[in-house]
């Protein structure tokens, strides 16, 4: 079942529907936590290097649920913030490198039980911020007691430097409340041309010295 097809049978049944919920986003988080890490132990074995550089994750907190609800216009209820706060369990997994981005999507998107709801590819498409990330929103199946529950998490895939560039990016529109001055953001959009510039340069340099590797076994 749904998420909202759960909270109904909560209510009927007289079950705390607020906590029951935030119970299934914690599960779907060390669900696929457990996921990810299977992944990357399996890519090392093959590949002599690890994908992910780190993983972490978070459920928001109430008072962020009912601020986005409130900035979307809806009114804050538990069914709304199911069906309209998609990131209410969030992860965001650092890769080294932006092949590997496009490879770890592939390997989530690809297992049985999850469901991929949508996609957007700020690497191809960069927000006019500069903000480039691989998102992915997707479903998991949380089993508990007497039903299955597909329950949604927002998956952020990212480089290192992408994520260097958003932590810094996200600290000044705090700062600012979103409006920085036009020099900064100018400054911001340029840092993320940078940033690709770095990335394509330590992808090529990976794949030289992993040749370069190979040669020396054969
Ligand atoms: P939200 O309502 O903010 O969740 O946006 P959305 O529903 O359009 O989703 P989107 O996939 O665009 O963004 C989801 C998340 O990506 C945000 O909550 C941020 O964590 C991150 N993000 C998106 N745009 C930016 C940006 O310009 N800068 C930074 N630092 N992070 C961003
Ligand atoms: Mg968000």
């Amino acid at each position: 079942m749904d998420q909202v097809e759960f909270i109904k049978q909560c209510e009927g049944e007289g079950i705390d529907t607020w906590n029951s919920v935030m119970l299934l986003y914690r599960a779907a988080i060390r669900e696929l936590d457990t996921k990810i890490q299977i992944l990357n132990e399996e890519f090392k074995q093959t590949h002599q290097y690890n994908p992910i550089e780190y993983v972490k994750s978070r459920v928001k907190s109430p008072e962020s649920i009912v601020k986005k609800l409130d900035r979307y216009g809806y009114e804050d209820s538990i069914e709304n913030m199911v069906t309209y706060c998609n990131d209410i369990a969030g992860m965001r997994i650092v890769c080294s490198f932006t092949s590997d981005i496009y490879r770890m999507a592939d390997m989530i998107g690809r297992q049985n039980d999850i469901t991929v709801i949508s996609i957007k590819d700020y690497l191809r498409n960069p927000k006019d911020s500069g903000y480039k990330s691989y998102h992915m929103l997707v479903t998991l199946p949380i089993f508990l007691s007497d039903k299955v529950v597909d329950t949604k998490v927002e998956i952020q895939i990212r480089t290192i430097a992408m994520d260097f560039w958003a932590s810094l990016e996200h600290k000044i529109y705090y700062k600012f409340e979103g409006n920085a001055p036009e020099y900064i953001s100018k400054d911001l959009r340029e840092c993320s041309g940078i940033v690709s510039m770095l990335d394509a340069k330590m992808l090529s340099l990976n794949e030289a010295i992993m040749e370069a590797k190979a040669e020396e076994i054969t």
